[in-house]
């Protein structure tokens, strides 16, 4: 744990991993979402996620023309979303810094044989050498607190994909933990070059907000 110089508690990289560690011996949802919230919002959350996620990636099939071929889901956690991904994908690359989450997506995945997992930190990862047609990324850049990491995190983003579906929190009624930072969307719009939204919902979790944005990058976005 350090603290910055106006006092405020900061964690470090390392303990936010351990957290994800702790969160991922829960049970069921609650590994991904709030403990605090009951199981039957936490279902109905990740119905509604997984119906938006499924609604931008047929946007994003109408504006190539064709079914996006490789999806790159970033920070997959126990693959909640990750089918709702692969039916409307070709092949899907879905990474996690947590093994015990991606244990998790495995398992619910097995009969997916177009789905390939990772254990890697998204703010570490490369460009690839082919872009993705499209990535989805719900609730994790918020879990990165360096604003410079989380900076060339979102270049590498923008240069990896022809589009993003960005799912972060927006406004929450109490205030985030140390665990997390609170961004709008105009804050990752001004950090992810060429960036462009095409659309844009919002995502209700039992009166805290999310934005659920679908972002566009330019051919040499990032690059
Ligand atoms: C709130 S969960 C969301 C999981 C999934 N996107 C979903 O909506 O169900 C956050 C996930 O991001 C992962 N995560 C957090 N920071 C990460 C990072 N820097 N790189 C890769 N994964 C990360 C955690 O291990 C955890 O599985």
């Amino acid at each position: 744990m350090n603290t910055t110089a106006g006092g405020l508690e900061t964690v470090t990289e390392e303990e936010i991993a351990g957290q994800w560690r702790e969160r991922a011996r829960r049970s069921g949802l609650r590994r991904v979402m709030r403990s605090s919230q009951p199981d039957s919002l936490n279902t109905g959350v990740t119905e509604r996620t997984r119906a938006v996620v499924a609604a931008q990636l047929g946007l994003v099939a109408d504006r190539l023309g064709r079914r996006p071929r490789h999806v790159l889901e970033i920070g997959c956690g126990i693959g909640r979303l990750t089918p709702a991904i692969a039916a409307q994908a070709g092949r899907v690359h879905a990474i996690d810094m947590t093994p015990a989450m991606l244990d998790q997506a495995r398992a619910t995945c097995r009969h997916l044989p177009a789905v390939e997992f990772e254990c890697v930190r998204a703010d570490r990862m490369r460009p690839p050498r082919e872009r993705f047609d499209a990535a989805v990324c719900v609730w994790v850049l918020m879990h990165v607190l360096d604003e410079s990491r989380l900076a060339d995190t979102c270049r590498v983003i923008a240069e990896s994909t022809r589009y993003l579906t960005l799912v972060e929190y927006e406004h929450a009624r109490v205030p985030v933990s140390k665990w997390s930072r609170l961004r709008s969307l105009e804050d990752y719009v001004r950090l992810l070059p060429g960036a462009e939204v095409v659309d844009e919902r919002m995502i209700d979790y039992g009166g805290d907000r999310s934005f659920a944005a679908l972002i566009a990058f330019g051919e040499r976005a990032g690059r």
